[in-house]
């Protein structure tokens, strides 16, 4: 796939931040659960805005790690739905950085994370239906 064709699959970025020194693991580079965290929120507010309320995270699939992340990196996670259920909807995730001294885009992560939506108890309810863009 061409660098445009990816960007267009890619969509738009939903967080956009840096790790910092406190971030880092043994080996220097930034812990894997701190990506993932960033991962989880960014496919929640996602989530959040097509069911148009809360949702929590049920599942994490198809996780894969290409590449450290360094400090000094500047992350950024995309997020899409790519499947709606009743109450169920899977976000597919990309997490790419910029280096310091580097203009290129590196894939370093991607998943697809599962979120439900919930009622005020914390029930699944369903994801209603998408809304018309006029
Ligand atoms: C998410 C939760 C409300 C679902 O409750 P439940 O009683 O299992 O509900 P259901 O069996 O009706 O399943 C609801 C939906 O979740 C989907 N689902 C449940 N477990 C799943 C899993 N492991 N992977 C993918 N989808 C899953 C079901 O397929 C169903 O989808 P659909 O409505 O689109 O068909 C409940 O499991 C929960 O509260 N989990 C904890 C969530 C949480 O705290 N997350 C943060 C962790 S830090």
């Amino acid at each position: 796939m061409s660098e445009a064709a990816d960007k267009v699959e890619r969509g738009e970025p939903v967080i956009r931040s840096a790790p910092m020194p406190s971030d880092m693991n043994s080996n220097g580079d930034i812990f894997g659960g701190w990506v993932l965290s960033q991962m989880d929120i960014a496919g929640g507010i996602v989530a959040a805005r097509r069911s148009q309320g809360r949702t929590v995270t049920v599942a994490v699939d198809a996780m894969t790690f290409h590449q450290p992340i360094k400090v000094g990196d500047v992350v950024s996670i995309y997020a899409r739905v790519i499947r709606v259920g009743r109450s169920s909807m899977a976000v597919r995730m990309e997490t790419i950085v910029v280096r310091r001294l580097d203009p290129g885009e590196i894939k370093v992560t991607e998943g697809t994370f599962t979120y439900v939506a919930i009622d005020e108890n914390g029930r699944p309810r369903p994801v209603p239906p998408e809304a018309q863009v006029s």
